[in-house]
């Protein structure tokens, strides 16, 4: 008998989501690299945080695959971006990535409510709720480092900047007691 409670396109589309996130958490890990040996040590230690929120996001999917009777599949990742240029660039590129994971998240909840699958289009929920938090934090990085000068920000104002991103709690502050359940 067939348990299975998920249709294979859903399933595909989420196992994508769960490659994207894994994806997502090797993006923020490369640019922590970049930003810790520019000497951005907080900006860094906030993209080390946020790659741990990522691999729970990916944890979310595979076990909401787990849970609807079916096997995730495991597969390669993708080779992160170049390194960035500057902060800034760094953030639009990191905002470019989320708008872009939120579009992957309401090709998910689409495909649900087309298949009538009202339990995948609540799982989807949260992650609609997720992306708009994340976008929003970006854009107000982003408006922050303008604020500071941009691409033509002083070296006290990046400095100031940096430090600001060390103590900033993006939900991941606590990632190491992150649960599936609560990422
Ligand atoms: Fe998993 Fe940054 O979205």
């Amino acid at each position: 008998m067939d348990t299975t409670r998920i249709s294979k396109k859903l399933n595909e589309i989420l196992n994508d989501q769960v490659t994207k996130e894994a994806n997502a958490a090797q993006i923020y890990l490369s640019y922590g690299a970049w930003a810790e040996t520019k000497g951005y040590a907080g900006t860094a230690d906030f993209q080390f945080r946020h790659a741990d929120e990522e691999r729970n996001h990916m944890m979310k999917v595979l076990k909401y695959i787990l849970a609807r009777g079916s096997k995730p599949k495991i597969t390669a990742l993708a080779a992160p971006p170049k390194d960035p240029k500057n902060l800034e660039e760094c953030f639009e590129k990191i905002f470019k990535h989320e708008v872009d994971n939120t579009t992957a998240i309401y090709n998910i909840a689409t495909a649900a409510l087309e298949e009538k699958d009202y339990a995948t289009w609540n799982f989807t929920q949260w992650f609609v709720r997720e992306q708009i938090e994340e976008e929003t934090m970006v854009m107000a990085l982003l408006d922050r480092l303008r604020i500071a000068g941009g691409t033509n920000a002083s070296h006290e104002a990046l400095q100031y900047f940096d430090a600001k991103m060390g103590q900033k709690n993006d939900e991941a502050v606590l990632s190491r007691e992150a649960t599936t359940e609560n990422p």
